[in-house]
This record gives structure tokens, C-alpha cells and sequence, in this order.
């Protein structure tokens, strides 16, 4: 019977995006894995020609890699020349070995920037050179002080068949003076990211490790088809905010064979923030997750939210392995919100001195404004996670939902977690399900699980919503 209505859930996931989906969209396959009620993901195609018809170095354009002088009008120049390409099969913008010290710039479609495995692209240490844009309209504010925000490093705006690759080369955004000022509070305006690719689809990140970003590394926002892989990210334990990887309001998002070591989540999926989330009304979705690595001492390996109001669903994460951190999987709303975060499904995952293995909060706080309304409250249903080990855990399971919109849905099996506190598990406002777990999970979490089944499905119906 569950398997049936896996197999419908998985049809109507295949048809529905069909009608307006790109043709890169369509290659987005799920297919099913036998016997156990869940599906297998394939990322898409690498459709993205790796191979550019034309090629310029960034020395044609003058620039000096000495880790002095400031490149930010080479490449520009060199950016500007390369559209011309664009309806010629793209161009690609070589770095060779060297450290090109540059301010933001912005890329174009239908371009490969190809980093040299000796190549350093180096942040500014002025912030001058980081101009400072609008808000996002999902966010009506720069996310750590209201107004603008620093630009990027690196940013596409609106553009197509964008690839960022290396021999893995590093882009450094030498972010201590921005940690500084964030400590000292003399920051002006919301710090930038390494690499942020906004409105765009056909994205493709490889290879490369990012270094000392002052704020998040690598921000796809309103995004689709974007691929994610074999990138190193690492940032110094006590640098704040330095996430790894934000899917931000994006779908169709793969992110595999990553390590990451940085001040705060590894991964966070995000959709903007409260009332201006709301209205914005991008969700993110269609997100894969698959082997990736790392540690973050003060957060989490995975975290959903806390900006999360145009909705999270269809997450399929697999081989997370969090290591020397704070949590391991966290979800973080609050009333005010909005929005959804559904059909999350995480699989073999190792955990390893982690201090909570989930951790879930429905009162985060944190709100843009006093414009927020406390009555859109989150919808939190059909999580699942299976084949899960951990040793040397603190707490199993911080489980809070919101008092007024319970979490539903929560599916734990198999899940095995070496704790080392006499309160395991700690839970209120949630109901769930589970299935071989140790430590035994609290009362609410222990309802056998839908459909004679011992394993968590992929997707299943919400039972236990009108509890
Ligand atoms: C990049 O493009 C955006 C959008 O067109 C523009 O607002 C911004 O000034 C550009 N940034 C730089 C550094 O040129
Ligand atoms: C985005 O690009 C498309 C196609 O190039 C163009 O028609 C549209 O006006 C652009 N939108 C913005 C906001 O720049
Ligand atoms: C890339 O460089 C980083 C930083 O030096 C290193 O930790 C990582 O192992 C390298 N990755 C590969 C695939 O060589
Ligand atoms: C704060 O830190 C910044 C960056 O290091 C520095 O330029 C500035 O002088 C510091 N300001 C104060 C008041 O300490
Ligand atoms: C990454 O680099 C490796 C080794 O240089 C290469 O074999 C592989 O094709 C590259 N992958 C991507 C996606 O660029
Ligand atoms: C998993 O990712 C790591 C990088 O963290 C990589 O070295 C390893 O080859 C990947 N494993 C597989 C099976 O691709
Ligand atoms: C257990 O994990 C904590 C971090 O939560 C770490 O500080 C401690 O050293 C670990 N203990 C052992 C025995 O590894
Ligand atoms: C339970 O999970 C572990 C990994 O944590 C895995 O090795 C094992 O095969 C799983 N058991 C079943 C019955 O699937
Ligand atoms: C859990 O810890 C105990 C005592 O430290 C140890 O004997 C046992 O092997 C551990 N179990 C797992 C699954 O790591
Ligand atoms: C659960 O956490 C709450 C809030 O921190 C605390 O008051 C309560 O004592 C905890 N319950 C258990 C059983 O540990």
C-alpha cells in the first residue's frame, strides 16, 4: 500500500514540473530503489558545455597577480569583451597560477570562469571595493542590519549556463577585516558573500576550494538547476555567519562530494524571511544533498530555516557525515514566518562528537522588523530520517514545535545515537513516528510508523495533522 502511494507521489513529482519545466529541468529524474519505499536521486545532467568555443587568459586584460595590485577592472573588461560571445557558444575566463587580488565583480551569461590549480582569487580588504546593492526583495532588508547589502565577490545577476571551476583553485575572501568589524560593531552595511548567483539558472560550481568568506560562501538565490560539487569550504571556527552552502528560495539544487569546515552551517536551506518572505513566495525545492563532510563547532551540519518563509519541501539528503560540532540536523522557525518546510527525507547519516543530533525549534525569534504577523505560523510535516549513527552524543533529539501549529510527521527509524547525557530526548509540540531507535525517543515520537512499514518513507500523507 505504501509503496503504491510512494509510486503515485513519485508520478505526480515526475509530471508536475513538466509543464513549465526546461528541458534541464526535465532531466531532474527521481527513480525508485526497490524494496524500500524511497527513492534513489540522480542530480541532472552535466548539460553545461564544459568546453568553450574561446578562451581568454585574465593577463590579456592587464591584470597582475602579485597579491597587490587591484584586478577588479580586468576582469570586468575581460567579462565585458566575453559577452560578446554569449550567442557563440560562451567563452571561458582562464586564472592562472598567481593571486589576483580583486573587488566585486559581476560575471555573464553563457561563461566559464576556470580557475588554475595555483590560482588564488583574493578578496579586497577595503570595503570600498564592495559596492553595496538593494536588499533582496525576500528578505526587504540586508540580512544582519537593515538597508543594502555588500555585493559579492563574484555574482551573477540574471543570467544563464554560468560554470565556476578549478583544478581546485581557491577563491579567498580574506574575511577577517569583515569579522572584525562584525565583532566591533562598526560594520555599515550586511557583509558579502564569496559567490553569489541571484535569478539565474544552469549553474555549475566545481572543483575549487573557498576560503575566509566574510559573510555565507556560496548564495544561490532564486535560482534553478544548480549543481554544487566537489568544492572544499573553510573558514576559521570562531568567524561568524560563514555558512557553507545557502540553497536560498532556489529549486532543483544538487550539492554532492563537498567538505566543509567553517564558523557556522554547514549547509542552509533557506526562502526568505517573514512578511517579505511570505510576500516573495519563492520556495525552495527539489534539493539533493549527497555526500558531504565537514565540522562547524558552534552550528549545524544541516540546517532548514530559520529563514524559511516562501517554504521548503522535497529535500533528499544522503551520506551527511558531521563531525566535532553543535548540532547535526536543525530546523529553525518561528511564528511570524510562515511558509512550510515538507517532504524532507535524510538517510545515512554519521554523526561524531556532535553535542544535539536533531534539533528543532518552532520559538527561533529573529524577526527583519515589527511588521511581521505572529499569527503565520510554519507548517512542519513529514520529516523522515533513516539509518542514522551517532557516537559520542550529548543529546539525541531537542525536539519544540510551535505550541499553536505542532510539527507533524516526524519519521525517525534506524537510528542508532551513542548519548552521553541522561536526557535523551526532549520534546513538545511535535508528533511523530519511529522505528528502531536508540535511546527509545520520546512518547509523542513513538507511534508505529504509517503503513505496517519499519523504514521512514520518502513521502507519505499526513497522518497525524489532525491529531
Ligand atoms: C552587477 O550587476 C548589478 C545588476 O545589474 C548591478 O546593480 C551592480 O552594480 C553590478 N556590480 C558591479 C560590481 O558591477
Ligand atoms: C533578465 O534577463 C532576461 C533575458 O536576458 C531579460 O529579458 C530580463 O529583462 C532580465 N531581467 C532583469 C530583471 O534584468
Ligand atoms: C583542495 O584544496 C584544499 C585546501 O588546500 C584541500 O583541503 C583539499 O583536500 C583539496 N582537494 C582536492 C580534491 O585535492
Ligand atoms: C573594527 O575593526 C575594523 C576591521 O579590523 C578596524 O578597521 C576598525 O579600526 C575597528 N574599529 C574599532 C573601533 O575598533
Ligand atoms: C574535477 O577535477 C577532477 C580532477 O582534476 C576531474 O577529473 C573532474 O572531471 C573535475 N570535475 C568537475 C565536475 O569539474
Ligand atoms: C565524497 O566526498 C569526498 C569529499 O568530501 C570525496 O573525497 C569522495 O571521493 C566522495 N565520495 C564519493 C563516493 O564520491
Ligand atoms: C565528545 O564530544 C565533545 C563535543 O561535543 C568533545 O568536546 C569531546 O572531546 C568528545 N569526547 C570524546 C571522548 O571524544
Ligand atoms: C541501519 O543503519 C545503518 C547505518 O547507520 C546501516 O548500516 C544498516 O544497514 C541499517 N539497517 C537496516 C536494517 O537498514
Ligand atoms: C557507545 O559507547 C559505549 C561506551 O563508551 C561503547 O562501549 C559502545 O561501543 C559505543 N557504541 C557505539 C555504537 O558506538
Ligand atoms: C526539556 O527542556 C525544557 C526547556 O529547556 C526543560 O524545562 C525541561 O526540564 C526539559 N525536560 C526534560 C525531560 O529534560
Amino acid at each position: 500500500m505504501m509503496r503504491t502511494l510512494g509510486f503515485c507521489v513519485l508520478v505526480l513529482l515526475c509530471i508536475m514540473p513538466a509543464g513549465l519545466a526546461t528541458r534541464a529541468e526535465r532531466n531532474w529524474k527521481f527513480r525508485a530503489s526497490g524494496l524500500r519505499i524511497k527513492q534513489q536521486s540522480v542530480c541532472p545532467d552535466k548539460r553545461v558545455s564544459s568546453t568553450r568555443p574561446h578562451s581568454v587568459s585574465i593577463t590579456e586584460f592587464g591584470a597582475v597577480g602579485d597579491g597587490v595590485t587591484l584586478n577588479t577592472h580586468a576582469f570586468e573588461n575581460a567579462i565585458f569583451y566575453l559577452r560578446s560571445f554569449a550567442d557563440k557558444g560562451g567563452a571561458q575566463l582562464f586564472v592562472p597560477a598567481g593571486r589576483w587580488l580583486t573587488g566585486s565583480f559581476n560575471l555573464t551569461s553563457h561563461l566559464t570562469l576556470n580557475l588554475d590549480k595555483n590560482a588564488v582569487i583574493l578578496g579586497s580588504q577595503d570595503s570600498k571595493h564592495w559596492p553595496v546593492l538593494d536588499p533582496l526583495p525576500s528578505y526587504g532588508r540586508g540580512r544582519e542590519l537593515s538597508g543594502g547589502r555588500h555585493s559579492s565577490l563574484i555574482t551573477a545577476f540574471n543570467m544563464t549556463d554560468i560554470i565556476i571551476t578549478g583544478e581546485n583553485g581557491t577563491i579567498d575572501g580574506q574575511g577577517s577585516i569583515w569579522w572584525d568589524s562584525f565583532h566591533n560593531h562598526t560594520l555599515s552595511y550586511t557583509r558579502p558573500h564569496l559567490v553569489e548567483v541571484v535569478d539565474s539558472t544552469d549553474v555549475f560550481i566545481s572543483n575549487l576550494t573557498f576560503l575566509n568568506s566574510p559573510f555565507w560562501n556560496i548564495h544561490p538565490v532564486y535560482c534553478s538547476n544548480v549543481h554544487i560539487e566537489s568544492v572544499t569550504i573553510l573558514a576559521p571556527s570562531g568567524s561568524p555567519n560563514t555558512d557553507g552552502i545557502d540553497p536560498d528560495s532556489s529549486s532543483y539544487v544538487c550539492i554532492e562530494n563537498c567538505y566543509i569546515r567553517t564558523g557556522d552551517d554547514m549547509i542552509s536551506i533557506k526562502s526568505g524571511w517573514d512578511e517579505y518572505g511570505i510576500a516573495y513566495g519563492r520556495p525552495s525545492s527539489n534539493i539533493i544533498i549527497r555526500n558531504v563532510t565537514g565540522e562547524t563547532p558552534t552550528s549545524a551540519g544541516l540546517a532548514l530555516g530559520s529563514e524559511m518563509s516562501g517554504g521548503i519541501r522535497d529535500v533528499q539528503v544522503e551520506n551527511l557525515n558531521v563531525y566535532n560540532s553543535r548540532y547535526g540536523i536543525r530546523l529553525k522557525t518561528a511564528p511570524g514566518r510562515g511558509g512550510y518546510v515538507k517532504d524532507i527525507f535524510i538517510s545515512k547519516v554519521t554523526l561524531m562528537d556532535v553535542q544535539i543530533a536533531l534539533a528543532f525549534t518552532g520559538d527561533f525569534g529573529d524577526h527583519p522588523d515589527d511588521g511581521y504577523d505572529p499569527s503565520a505560523l510554519p507548517d512542519v510535516d513529514r520529516i523522515s530520517f533513516t539509518d542514522i549513527l551517532g557516537s559520542n552524543i550529548t543529546i539525541a533529539g531537542y525536539i519544540e514545535g510551535v505550541q499553536k501549529a505542532p510539527f507533524t510527521g516526524i519519521c525517525l527509524s534506524n537510528i542508532s545515537l551513542n548519548v552521553t547525557s541522561d536526557s535523551a530526548w526532549n520534546c513538545s509540540n511535535v508528533y511523530g513516528f519511529s522505528e528502531s531507535v536508540l535511546p527509545l525517543p520520546c512518547a509523542q515520537l513513538q507511534n508505529p510508523i504509517p503503513g505496517s512499514s519499519s523504514v521512514c518513507p520518502f513521502h507519505f500523507s499526513s497522518l497525524g495533522k489532525d491529531m
